[in-house]
Parts: C-alpha cells; structure tokens; sequence
C-alpha cells in the first residue's frame, strides 16, 4: 500500500513542477528526460577534445595542491571544481547544455560545477557513485554526464533504471518493493527483486553526452578492465550541498 503521508508529500512537490515539465514535452530531448530519465546525445565532443580533457584530469590528479575526492578503494576519483581549474574541463559554461539544464529545471538561478572523474579497475570498486542509488530523495535533481573515454560493459558504464524518477514509479516502488520514497540508498540484492529488464546500460563512445534525472535509480557499473574517465555537470537549485563543499576547488 501506499504510506498517505509520502504520497502526499510527493504529489504536493510534483504539482509545483508540472507545468514546466509540460511544457518541456514538445523538446525531443528533454521529453526523454521527463519521461524516460534520460536522453542520450552522441558525437557531442570530438576525440581531440577528449584526449585533451583526459590528459588534464591525469595531470590535476598528480597535482598535490588540488583538492580530490577518493572512495576507500582508490578506484573513483573525482575533481568537484575541475572547469575552474582547467579551460579543457570546462563543461560548466556549456550555453546549450546550460539552456537545456535550466529548462529542467525552470530556473536560471543554479549554483554549479563539473566534476572530472577517473574510475580505475581496483579490485574491490564499487563503480561510480558506490552502489545503485537516488542522487536526491525526493527532489529533482538533472546531471549532464560526457564520456571522455569509449565506454563499454568492461568499463563502468553508467546505469539507469528506466523511468524510475516518476513519480508514479517512485510510489509503485514503495507499494512494491517496501522502497521508501525518502530512501536514497539500494543494495544490489534489494535491486535484484525488482525487474531488471528496465535497466538500461549506457555504453558508448567518448564525447557522448547524457542528459539525466538523477532522481530516479542509477550507478557506474563496477569496472572490470582499463580505466573510463567522465566529466559530470551537478547543478542546485539553491547551494552546493554542505558535506560536498570542502572538496571543491
Ligand atoms: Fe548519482
């Protein structure tokens, strides 16, 4: 059964938003972000590009003056503030995927950066983002992800369960499967009940471009071979989250 108080608390938070969202329909793109949770935008850099933010990625993360986040294994390592360290990581200055981040959003008033990552194959990793979860529970929260590298099953491609930031998802998920719509956090066993067919894996070349809710259920898969390097746009509404502050540059 649904709990009242959280389908309320969710339709309540949905009915602010559905006029924008509506008005995003006629957008081919971004009615797949609405809908589906993602839009996928190949050839969005070229490989000179890529290769160039990939050297500087190498290159900050042998910088001892530069501020790095590692997760326990020393496999994902993620630069918050890379586009003010480098003109070649710059993704935050974007104006198309800004004008399509701030039409998601319906507003222009975001607080912002890219984050450059590397996710090296260390036995043990747990993939980027350390396991399936919501980036936010229950608000929206819209990334723009560009492969550097070519991504395949063998190195961490990004995962989505489709259509699983709706809200009505959200709340046949609670019904379902016991998930709160507050919960953030999904083990692989909690996911393995559900049906798996709706998780769709994102393997493709460097410079692709993915627009995604990252509300809805998501993960790098664990990487088993290489290394796959990745710059991510993270956008607020309001500020940068407290627990992240001390770690951008
Ligand atoms: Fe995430």
């Amino acid at each position: 059964m649904f709990k009242l108080r959280s389908y309320q608390r969710l339709w309540r938070y949905q009915y602010k938003r559905l006029s924008n969202h509506l008005s995003l329909l006629s957008d081919p793109v971004l009615r797949q972000v609405i809908t589906k949770g993602y839009a996928v935008i190949p050839h969005y850099w070229d490989s000179a590009r890529c290769e160039k933010a990939r050297l500087a990625i190498d290159s900050l993360l042998s910088t001892p003056q530069v501020k790095v986040w590692r997760d326990p294994v020393n496999a994902d390592e993620r630069i918050m503030g890379a586009d003010r360290l480098s003109p070649d990581l710059d993704l935050i200055q974007d104006p198309i995927i800004n004008r399509m981040i701030e039409r998601l959003y319906g507003s222009s008033d975001l607080a912002k950066f890219t984050l450059a990552a590397r996710l090296s194959a260390v036995k043990g990793n747990a993939g980027s983002g350390q396991g399936w979860h919501r980036d936010s529970a229950f608000v929206y929260q819209f990334k723009a992800i560009l492969y550097l590298s070519d991504v395949t099953q063998e190195t961490g491609p990004f995962e989505y369960y489709k259509g699983s930031g709706n809200a009505l998802s959200m709340l046949k998920f609670e019904r379902d499967y016991g998930f709160s719509v507050d919960q953030n956090r999904f083990t692989d066993s909690e996911i393995e009940q559900t049906n798996l067919k709706h998780v769709q894996q994102f393997c493709a070349n460097q410079g692709s471009l993915l627009l995604v809710n990252t509300r809805g259920l998501h993960r790098g898969k664990p990487i088993l071979f290489g290394k796959r390097y990745a710059l991510t746009n993270y956008y607020w509404p309001s500020k940068i989250p407290e627990h992240m502050q001390s770690f951008v540059n």
